[in-house]
Parts: structure tokens; C-alpha cells; sequence
């Protein structure tokens, strides 16, 4: 494996472009947005920034990992030499699934395709395609440089040749890969979610407020973030899709997204990426604000 696509600038896509450009792969970065992959490139580089002034890499690194990636909004050239595909577009069925046919047309033949969906089918994704053997998730954590794992992902068909060289490439990069099965939320969403889900109609049954309940869980759970500050960080947009599917997916009630969480989305309190959440980021997020609504 040396060429891999990436596609979608994003938060998540330009931190899986960071790690492999970082880890000596060629990397090339789609996405059909031209000024969005000029922020991205920044924000590659303000990354690492981060780490050359921790002393994790150097100069020569940032440098080099910089070098390494092409940003192009050609998706069919952008893919035409890959031996490694990650989508990590807009968390949308339709998208995605017009997105892998457009891959699938053309990647080369040896070209593993993978997503970093976090809750959508890996199998539904592999059917449009013509190689559903090499398919699979490669599901990255937010921020993608400092979070270790990446969640791996079995689609029905995918077969054991695909899955050994993701898991062996996921160790090359110094993630530690953990191999689970296609089902709704996968593993890590199936268990986040629905905290994240109870932490929010706990807040909206009164029994604590913001502060409180994630004051509980950083210092009673030695949880880096509260629930509801994580959730901010993740978007509130996207915990309700996830928790939809989740719902959708398994069929039990347990799953319904609270109606605090469908009235914030609706009403375009969407976390740190809107400004406001549970928490108030006009202040550039320095320090943790109750948004006004929740601060009585
Ligand atoms: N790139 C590079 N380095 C970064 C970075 C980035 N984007 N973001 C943070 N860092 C580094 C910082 O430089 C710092 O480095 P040192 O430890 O060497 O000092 C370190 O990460 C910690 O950062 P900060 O000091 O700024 O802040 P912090 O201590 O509050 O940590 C955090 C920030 C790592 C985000 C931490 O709060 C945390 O772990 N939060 C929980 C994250 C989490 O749960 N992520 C998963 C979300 S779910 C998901 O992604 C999947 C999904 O499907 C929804």
C-alpha cells in the first residue's frame, strides 16, 4: 500500500489525510469544495503545529507530511492510482451510496474501498459496488491524530484478505485496530450513543443540570468529556442520525433519541460547529460555557 484517497475534507478526513501523510503514504485529498480543501490544508498544518511544538514530530515531519498530500477535486483522478480508498464524506445514505458507485468505477482492481461511517450498513455500502469483498469500515475517532483506535468493520461479504491488510495497515499508521461485526452503530456508537442519549433526557427530566451531569461522568467516570460536552464536540446532527439509526436499525424503544436532542438539531443548536449546544462557543470555546438556555 502506498497511494491512498481520501475523500471528504472534513474534520475527520483531513485528520485520516494527517496520520497517513504523517505515516510516509501519498496521499491524495478530494473533496468537490476547492475552498474547503484549502481550510483543510490548514488545518492539517495548524495540527501539526500542535504536535511539532510538543515535541512529537519535527519540523522535517510537517514538512514532509505536507508534501505528501494533494488536495484535487477530481474525484476519477483522485482515485485512479489507489490502493486504499477512505470515505469520510457527509454522513448521508444517498451520498454515500452514489459516492462508492463513482469510486467503484474508478479505483483500480486491487483497490480496497472503505468508509468511515459511523453508523451506516458497510453491507448496504458494498452492494452498489462490483467488489463487495473489498469492502470494509475503517471507523476513525474525532480528533483523528490523538485518538488511537480505529474500529474495523466486517461487511457481510468482505473477505479475510481485505480485512488482515486493513488491521495490518491501521497498526502502520499506530492505530490499534479492533474488529467488529456490521450491525447498527457498530460497536462504539451502540454504546456511546445511547449514554450520550440518556445523559441529554436526564438534563430534560431536571434531575441535574449541564455542569452537573458532566461534572459526574469527567470526575466520577474519569471520562476526558462529559457527555453532553462530547456531544457538542461530535454535533448534535449527528447523534440524532446515529440514535435514528440505531432506533431504526434494532427496533426497540429504548433507542428513541430524546425530544431535546430532535428540538436542539431542529432548531439549529448543533454544538461546537454552530456556535452553541449545551454549551456557549462565542467565545471560541476557551472556556466552557451553559448556553443561556440551560443555565437557570
Ligand atoms: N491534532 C493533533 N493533536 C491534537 C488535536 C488534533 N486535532 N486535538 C488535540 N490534540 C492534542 C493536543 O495537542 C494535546 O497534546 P498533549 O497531550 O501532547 O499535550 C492533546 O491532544 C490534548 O489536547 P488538549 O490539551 O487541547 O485538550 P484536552 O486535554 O482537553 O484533550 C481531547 C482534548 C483529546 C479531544 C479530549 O478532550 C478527549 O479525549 N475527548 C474525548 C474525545 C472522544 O471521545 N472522541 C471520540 C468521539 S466519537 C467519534 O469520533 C466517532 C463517532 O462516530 C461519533
Amino acid at each position: 500500500m502506498k497511494h491512498i484517497s481520501v475523500i471528504g475534507c472534513g474534520t475527520m478526513g483531513n485528520g485520516i489525510a494527517h496520520v497517513f501523510a504523517l505515516s510516509g503514504y501519498s496521499v491524495q485529498l478530494i473533496d468537490i469544495n476547492e475552498q474547503a480543501l484549502q481550510k483543510a490544508i490548514q488545518k492539517i498544518g495548524s495540527n501539526l503545529d500542535r504536535q511539532v511544538s510538543k515535541q512529537i514530530i519535527t519540523e522535517e515531519q510537517k514538512a514532509s507530511t505536507l508534501a505528501n498530500i494533494n488536495p484535487t477535486t477530481d474525484l476519477a483522478q483522485g482515485v485512479s492510482k489507489a490502493d486504499l480508498v477512505i470515505e469520510a464524506a457527509t454522513e448521508n445514505v444517498g451520498i454515500k451510496l452514489q459516492l462508492f458507485k463513482d469510486i467503484d468505477a474508478h479505483a483500480p482492481a486491487h483497490c480496497i474501498l472503505s468508509s468511515n461511517t459511523s453508523s451506516i450498513s458497510i453491507t448496504k455500502i458494498a452492494a452498489v459496488t462490483n467488489r463487495p469483498e473489498q469492502v470494509i469500515g475503517m471507523h476513525f475517532m474525532n480528533p483523528v491524530p490523538v485518538m488511537k483506535l480505529v474500529e474495523v468493520i466486517n461487511g457481510f461479504k468482505t473477505s479475510t484478505a481485505t480485512t488482515n491488510t486493513i488491521m495490518e495497515l491501521s497498526k502502520a499508521i499506530g492505530k490499534v485496530p479492533t474488529l467488529v461485526n456490521d450491525y447498527p452503530g457498530f460497536v462504539a456508537n451502540r454504546i456511546l450513543m445511547p449514554m450520550i442519549n440518556e445523559a441529554i433526557i436526564t438534563l430534560n427530566e431536571g434531575v441535574a443540570g449541564v455542569h452537573e451531569i458532566d461534572t459526574v461522568m469527567k470526575l466520577g467516570m474519569a471520562h476526558p468529556m462529559g457527555p453532553l460536552q462530547l456531544a457538542d464536540f461530535i454535533g448534535l446532527d449527528v447523534c440524532l442520525a446515529i440514535m435514528n439509526v440505531l432506533h431504526d436499525g434494532l427496533g426497540n424503544p429504548k433507542y428513541a433519541p430524546s425530544p431535546l436532542l430532535i428540538n436542539m438539531v431542529t432548531s439549529g443548536d448543533l454544538g461546537v460547529k454552530s456556535g452553541r449546544g449545551f454549551y456557549d462557543y462565542s467565545n471560541g470555546g476557551k472556556e466552557l460555557v451553559v448556553a443561556p438556555k440551560f443555565n437557570s
